[in-house]
């Protein structure tokens, strides 16, 4: 079979990387989160007191950060200069400032770099918001998930209490809506369906119906 690349994009909580992992298990592929190091370069800008919109202040630090993403049974780990960050990059207060750090050009440039990088060996499953329409323009498989906002913060609530971090549906609707404004409209690379990516909308599948139809899709193209 032919290893190809799947890009899987969409707003927050649609299911991306919960079922990228999944097709990429079954596949024997790599998965790669591209939301993670967006959210790694977030968590060591807020802890180096490094103004958001100091877009020459970000891009030093981004160029002399070190991320690292490993596979392991937990899911994907990252590491930000040799520290194991996978929990602390989940936290509200990243989770509330990435959209702005994610906004600038230029550390755009340097994560997407990283991300073809990591693609170039093939047989790779990458989430994000513009994988299909900027980081694998050639991917030939793509999709684009989406859910109700309703939906999707429900599914993050339900997360939010097994890490023991206390919210409310109504405060989690309110600021994904947000964040997928902000990433939605931004000058950047926004968040957008590509032209020839597949809609899939998850409100009413569960985890291993969305997969399935993800996987059918790649074994044809794979043929
Ligand atoms: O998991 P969740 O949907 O909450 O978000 P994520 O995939 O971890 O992404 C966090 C943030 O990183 C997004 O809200 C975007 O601002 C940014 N991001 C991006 O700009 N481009 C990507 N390819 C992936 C994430
Ligand atoms: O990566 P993204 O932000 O798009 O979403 P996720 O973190 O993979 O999914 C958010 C939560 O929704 C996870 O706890 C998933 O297990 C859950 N989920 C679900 O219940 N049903 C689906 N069809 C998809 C995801």
């Amino acid at each position: 079979m032919k290893k190809i690349q799947i890009a899987i994009d969409g707003p927050a909580g649609a299911g991306k990387s919960t079922i990228a992992k999944i097709v990429a298990e079954k596949l024997g592929y790599t998965y790669i989160d591209t939301g993670a190091m967006y959210r790694a370069v977030t968590y060591k800008a807020l802890k180096q007191n490094i103004e958001l919109d100091d877009a020459k202040g970000l891009e030093q630090m981004v160029l002399n950060t070190s991320i690292v993403l490993k596979p392991s049974e937990k899911g994907q780990l990252v590491f930000v200069d040799g520290e194991d960050v996978s929990e602390v990059i989940r936290t509200n207060e990243v989770t509330a400032n990435v959209s702005q750090v994610s906004a600038h050009p230029n550390i755009r440039q340097i994560l997407v770099g990283k991300q073809q990088e990591l693609a170039a060996a093939g047989g790779i499953v990458m989430d994000g918001r513009d994988i299909g329409t900027h980081v694998l323009k050639e991917a030939e498989l793509k999709i684009f998930m989406s859910a109700t906002v309703e939906e999707r913060a429900k599914r993050r609530q339900i997360d939010n209490e097994k890490r023991g971090i206390p919210s409310s549906v109504e405060q989690l609707i309110e600021e994904i809506a947000h964040r997928d404004k902000l990433d939605s409209e931004r000058e950047a690379s926004p968040l957008i369906q590509a032209e020839d990516a597949i809609y899939l909308d998850t409100t009413e599948l569960s985890i291993v119906e969305a997969a399935q139809a993800i996987l059918k899709l790649a074994e044809e193209l794979a043929k």
